[in-house]
């Protein structure tokens, strides 16, 4: 909701409220916090002035270069003339119509925004700023955007999509950072007086580093994320006035974008939430996803149990060893084959044949009557393709080595073998679109699973410079509008060398995302906790794999594989049809098991439990009507002569009796009654150690646990 009166603006959700003043020069942020109730207007107390030495009024929502205010800025243009400042002046205020940018997702299901405009009448620019709230979420978007009205061509420089200027300087910064099969392992570090910065410069929003980023102090959390898969740049500073400031948009790292006359420049949507925990702005934060980035179909539609071929062949598969392994996967109950990385051009190794997206007829003997083949067995039929980039050894990079992403005269850096393609460009977009869709009307596939397996260099093409980065990313929004707009019912799932690229951008398209290329249970569970600290579990592709894992080396049991993957959207990952009857039956059991509580685990609520470099860890996932929970949890390490762990469940009814059941076979088997508030304050976990799998040297402990409320 949004009022207006006088100069100031309350925006609320279900939970908090955001304190936004108009004031000359710049808007300030008077309060973020909890829902404030009664005479809110009266303000002027909590109002912020100035700071100790007089300069620059803090708590502004977004700062110029050019004044007094020496701190990292959220806007820098450059004039024609080489000048670098601003001065932008009031110009309305009030609720208005969200603007739709153009080229950028943003988030949907709330029409109305607080606008602020400002003007800067030397450059002749017009400053927008869009908050809107998300009632159900606890969270707010900020769309910011600059029009050059009628001046010089001026260049921008750095651009925040957002700036959120708080009391106090003793917070700690948290951010998710790691590298392929590591992503998103949580870090926290105090601010201590300083500033730091969260940032990705390898074209994408990559694996070192998440875009999204918490600002936390005891009692209060604000999270920040951006719908945006490029270069992100997040800053926290705290100064000695007692105040801290938050920047998040497009890094402007090798940026600097041209703005023409009668041309507007977006920033990419930011997304704020507060919350009194860090854990609670995860709350919020994946409630938001859900239901404001998560589009089309597939949005609350059960993800189906996947079966992907990979790690069961990697290249080396036949038409008989891909039917077998969709054999014994329809036998086991999975619904949707995936054939992965092989299928096209000559793709025996990763060395060639990216951008031919055309049928190995030698290998798959005939790739349309083969998905024919596994839909016959009642499975649906899903492929792999990685439409971005292409191999110097291909059919394309001969009809159009200008297509591939390089600078003239300079050899191009090559990952994995392979070059990105120009997506500036928009012949390139085309080719893409066509071949994409030429794979998907051939072989009728009912999921894609897009990958991207490198980062990029050599920033060069039919964009040029500073603007090369966003023009890319831009290119790509582009071609996954057209590609999701032509097929709403395909279910497109993200992937990046795993999850270098989980961001909110691509989740505007791929309801899914392949979390990471380390299936290993004991790394995953860290790898999981730390993605679902924003974003949801039906965001997360996960899969069983083999053991030991081809990734770390290590042996896990089958169950325990099963219990984490279970925490995301289950997939198994290996040559079903080569296991012993036995696993493949206990696979069978899983899945039934799965499909039974699919709803809830997919779509519930989701809480983390414990503390992945801890003891013990685990997620639980609730029915909106609380109804219903089902919760794993993993003993991280086996303390000798402890034998009674507990483990702290979350998200129940306090006052309801929950009949508490464990995961067996197919099936539960009840082992007591309790009461919500009960197990909130520890459910034991006997004889969790019985469980233990010989072949691994250093095991990891599973239980999953039913609870239905009586
Ligand atoms: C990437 C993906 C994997 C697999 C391979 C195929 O690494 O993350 O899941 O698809 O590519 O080459």
């Amino acid at each position: 909701m949004i009022t207006c009166k006088g100069n100031l603006a309350l925006l609320s959700t279900a939970h908090t409220s955001l304190l936004i003043r108009a004031d000359e020069r710049q808007p300030k942020l008077l309060y973020l916090g909890k829902k404030l109730t009664g005479a809110w207007e009266n303000a002027s107390l909590i109002a912020p002035e100035y700071d100790g030495t007089g300069f620059e009024a803090p708590c502004s929502l977004f700062s110029p270069w050019g004044g007094t205010d020496f701190r990292e800025p959220s806007l820098l243009i450059r004039a024609e003339d080489g000048s670098v400042a601003a001065d932008f002046c009031l110009r309305s205020f009030g609720e208005a119509e969200r603007t739709k940018p153009n080229g950028l997702p943003v988030s949907y299901g709330e029409d109305s925004c607080l606008r602020l405009a400002y003007g800067e009448k030397r450059l002749g620019l017009t400053l927008v700023l869009e908050f809107t709230p998300y009632e159900d979420s606890d969270t707010y978007s900020c769309l910011t955007f600059l029009t050059n009205e009628r001046g010089e061509g001026v260049t921008i420089e750095e651009f925040a999509s957002l700036q959120l200027e708080l009391w106090g300087k003793d917070f700690s910064f948290t951010t998710f950072d790691g590298a392929w099969a590591c992503e998103r392992q949580r870090h926290t570090r105090p601010l201590n007086g300083g500033k730091c910065e969260n940032a990705s410069y390898t074209g994408s929003s990559s694996a070192f580093h998440n875009p999204f980023t918490l600002l936390t102090r005891p009692g209060m959390a604000v999270g920040v994320n951006l719908v945006y898969s490029g270069n992100h740049r997040t800053i926290a500073e705290s100064d000695d006035s007692g105040r801290t400031r938050l920047i998040t948009g497009i890094n402007p790292f090798n940026f600097a974008w041209k703005l023409e006359k009668g041309e507007t420049f977006f920033a990419p949507e930011a997304v704020f939430s507060f919350g009194h925990s860090d854990r609670e702005v995860g709350l919020h934060m994946r409630k938001f996803v859900q239901e404001h980035i998560v589009r089309g179909v597939w949005k609350k539609r059960a993800r189906p149990v996947l079966v992907n071929n990979w790690e069961g062949t990697y290249f080396s598969f036949t038409r008989e060893r891909i039917l077998n392994i969709a054999r014994a996967a329809k036998e086991a109950g999975a619904e949707l084959f995936v054939l992965d990385d092989g299928w096209f051009g000559r793709r025996d190794t990763d060395t060639t044949s990216l951008g031919d997206w055309t049928d190995y007829e030698e290998k798959t003997g005939g790739i349309a009557s083969l998905a024919d083949e596994v839909r016959a067995m009642g499975l649906s039929f899903g492929i792999w393709m990685e439409p971005e980039m292409i191999s110097e050894e291909s059919e394309l990079y001969g009809a159009h080595p200008e297509w591939a992403m390089k600078i003239p005269g300079r050899a191009p850096v090559e990952m994995r073998h392979q070059l990105m393609l120009d997506l500036t460009s928009p012949a390139v977009q085309d080719y893409i679109v066509e071949s994409v869709s030429k794979v998907l009307t051939q072989t009728k596939a009912a999921y894609l699973k897009w990958d991207y397996n490198r980062h990029m260099t050599d920033t060069f093409g039919q964009a040029v410079g500073g603007e090369y980065y966003h023009r890319y990313i831009l290119g790509l929004y582009a071609v996954m509008e057209r590609l999701t707009a032509a097929f709403p019912e395909v279910l497109f799932e993200g992937c990046a060398s795993g999850g270098a690229r989980f961001d909110l951008g691509i989740l505007c398209y791929s309801p899914q995302i392949w979390t990471s290329d380390n299936t290993d249970a004991r790394e995953r569970i860290a790898i999981q906790a730390g993605t679902a600290a924003a974003y949801p579990q039906s965001t997360m592709g996960a899969h069983v794999s083999a053991s030991p894992n081809h990734q770390t080396g290590n042996a896990s049991a089958l169950s325990v594989r099963f219990a984490v993957a279970a925490g995301g959207v289950l997939g198994y990952e290996c040559d079903l049809s080569a296991l012993p009857e036995e696993e493949r039956a206990a696979i069978k059991e899983q899945i039934a098991f799965y499909k039974q509580y699919r709803e809830t685990m997919q779509f519930g609520t989701y809480y983390s439990l414990g503390d992945v470099s801890g003891e013990w860890a685990g997620y639980i996932t609730v029915s909106p009507e609380k109804d219903t929970a089902v919760a794993t949890v993993a003993v991280l390490k086996k303390r000798t002569g402890v034998q009674n762990v507990r483990a702290y469940l979350r998200g129940l009814d306090e006052g309801a009796l929950y009949r508490v059941s464990v995961r067996e076979g197919a099936g539960v088997k009840e082992i007591g009654l309790s009461t919500g508030g009960l197990l909130m304050a520890g459910l034991r976990l006997d004889g969790i150690f019985d469980e233990q799998d010989a072949r691994s040297a250093n095991p990891v402990f599973t239980r999953m646990f039913v609870l239905q409320k009586l």
